[in-house]
This record gives structure tokens, C-alpha cells and sequence, in this order.
């Protein structure tokens, strides 16, 4: 079987913890590399928690840090829903292994003159790292393969009216990615938000994991509380990065329609909206418009059976 040759690029971050589990468990990926990016947390807390999950789930691979802010705007973080640490209150085992010396557009750009056109992206924080290696090196896009990204919506957004968490963090980013002419494959929240976890599927979850790694269910409940407590709108729980990984993996888990999509800069409710033209004859993108939900969680559940012990303190005061 041929394997994709990947680096993930992430902001860790609870749904991305999941996202990583799936990749992990997947047969058809070969994970050169994991670049850190400051979103769902700072960067202090984003670099430690992709160290410690790289380190859990026994990637021997480099970590590499890149960027700790947007490009031009400035930095916003979705702590209120991560919590404390990126991981709920979980501080994962301290990581032995120190991050890549390389920031993390010199680790890319290495990668992809190394792979000579096979290497692919899976971006499912801020584009921030995408852009400053295209800005760098303006022959990076014609050495990956593509890049498959959770990021956009098609309809709402989750932050404001129509923004994205991923493309709203840092649009002018965003922009310069779906300007590059690599080929992109878009997830959005119309298509991950049909994926939010039912009461029942939390129940399984609990199950499949029992006591020795109820970590993992506890994030879960940590970010359905989350949604609860705060009344941030959306109840539910969407393992939004999770159908990125997914989708890498398995095509078969939506259904893609070509679109040229271009990103709002504005600063008001707009900022950080993704415009899809399906009708334009010079699409830059691949867009998910509908989801295999039973073959996704299927992948979801697999990963969970699979997914290592782990054991941490929970720190009862959170802090
Ligand atoms: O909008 C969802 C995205 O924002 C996910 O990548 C989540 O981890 C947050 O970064
Ligand atoms: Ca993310």
C-alpha cells in the first residue's frame, strides 16, 4: 500500500488531540513531521502538548514550532474552550524529547525538497505556518502533493457570524494558502458539524476506553461542559479536525465538489469568512459538501480501541 507521506501541522487543542489519535491509527499514513502553531492555545502550551502527544502515541518524529501569532493581526486564542492547558486541565506526561531545532517553515520546505513532490499537509490549526513557508519560499508550492485542511465553512461560522475558528485566527494567512496553486482539500464546519458526538456515543466512548485510559473521555465531557457552562451557542461536540484526518485517510468520508475559495480580511463580522464559488471554472480548492457520518465514526471508534494508556493527574483544582 502506498502511504501518504504527511506533516501535520496543528494547535493542540482537544479536538486535534483526536485528530492525531485517528492519524496514528490509520495504516496509509507516514508521518514525517508534526509543526506546532499558536491558536486554540498559546504557543508555550500548544508546543508542549504537540511534544507530549507525539511522545504518547510514539511518533519518533521531528516536532517542530512555528508560528506564535497571526501575520498581521492580533493573536486570539479559543482558551475558553480548550481550557488551561490546550488539553482541558490535562497535562500530558512531560515530553523527554526536545522540539526540532528547525523552525517549523524551514522544517517543511526541507521535507518537501527531501519528498520532491510527495509530501502532503494536514493543516488543522491557523494557517500561519503555511503562509510564513510560501512567503519564504516561493518555490515551496510546486514541490508538496496537496494539502488537506480543516478550516471554513460553506454556511456559518463559530466565530461571528460567518468565521471559521482556523481561518478567523488568522485570514490573511488563510488567504495567501488558497492563493498558492497547491491543491487544496477544504473540511468546513458544514461538513464537521454533523459530527458532534450524540449522549449515546459518549456512552460508547466511556465504554471502549474504560478506567485505565478515561482520559481520553474525559476531555470529551470537559469540552461538552464547556459548551454547557458557557452557553458558547453550539451544544454540541464536533470532532471537527478529526474528518480532516479522517478524509486523508479514507476519501470515502465526503463528498467533494471543485470551488474557487477566497477568505475575507475584513475586520468585522465577515473576517475570517470563506466565499466558495461552485459555479467558477478556475477552482482552487476541493470542497466537503457532505459526510459518510457511519464510516467516520466508525474511524473514530477504531482509533479509541487502539488508542494507548495514558495516565495523568487531573488536576482537581484545574489549574
Ligand atoms: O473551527 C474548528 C477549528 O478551530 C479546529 O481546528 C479546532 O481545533 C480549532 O482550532
Ligand atoms: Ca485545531
Amino acid at each position: 500500500m502506498t502511504k501518504h507521506k504527511i506533516i501535520l501541522d496543528t494547535d493542540p487543542g482537544i479536538d486535534d488531540f483526536f485528530a492525531m489519535l485517528l492519524a496514528a491509527d490509520a495504516q496509509n499514513l507516514e508521518l514525517r513531521g508534526v509543526t506546532a502553531v499558536a491558536g486554540n492555545q498559546v504557543m508555550e502550551k500548544i508546543a508542549n502538548n504537540a511534544r507530549g502527544i507525539a511522545q504518547l502515541l510514539g511518533w519518533d518524529c521531528p516536532v517542530s514550532i512555528g508560528a506564535d501569532r497571526p501575520l498581521l493581526i492580533p493573536q486570539i486564542t479559543a482558551s475558553q474552550v480548550h481550557g488551561d492547558t490546550g488539553l482541558g486541565h490535562f497535562p500530558l506526561p512531560a515530553p523527554q524529547k526536545d522540539a526540532d531545532k528547525r523552525l517549523a517553515w524551514d522544517f517543511i520546505y526541507e521535507e518537501a525538497t527531501a519528498l520532491d513532490g510527495e509530501l502532503e499537509i494536514l493543516a488543522i490549526g491557523p494557517l500561519s505556518n503555511l503562509a510564513i513557508a510560501f512567503l519564504r519560499y516561493p518555490d515551496l508550492p510546486q514541490k508538496l502533493r496537496r494539502i488537506v485542511l480543516m478550516g471554513g465553512a460553506t454556511e456559518w461560522g463559530n466565530r461571528g457570524a460567518y468565521g471559521e475558528f482556523n481561518f478567523y485566527v488568522d485570514p490573511h494567512a488563510a488567504e495567501i494558502v488558497f492563493a498558492s496553486g497547491v491543491p487544496i482539500d477544504m473540511v468546513g464546519l458544514n461538513v464537521t458539524m454533523q459530527t458532534g458526538i450524540s449522549d449515546e456515543e459518549f456512552d460508547d466512548i466511556a465504554r471502549t476506553v474504560g478506567d485505565s485510559r478515561k482520559v481520553y473521555s474525559e476531555l470529551l465531557e470537559f469540552y461538552r461542559n464547556i459548551y454547557r457552562v458557557n452557553d458558547l451557542g453550539f451544544r454540541i461536540v464536533a470532532m471537527h479536525d478529526s474528518l480532516a484526518a479522517a478524509f486523508l485517510t479514507d476519501e470515502r468520508v465526503l463528498e467533494m465538489q471543485n470551488a474557487k475559495v477566497q477568505i475575507d480580511c475584513s475586520t468585522g463580522l465577515c473576517r475570517g469568512r470563506s466565499i466558495a464559488d461552485f459555479q467558477s471554472e478556475s477552482p482552487n480548492a476541493r470542497v466537503a459538501v457532505a459526510v459518510d457520518r457511519p464510516r467516520f465514526w466508525d474511524m473514530v471508534m477504531h482509533s479509541l480501541q487502539n488508542a494507548p494508556d495514558v495516565r495523568v493527574q487531573s488536576s482537581a483544582s484545574g489549574k
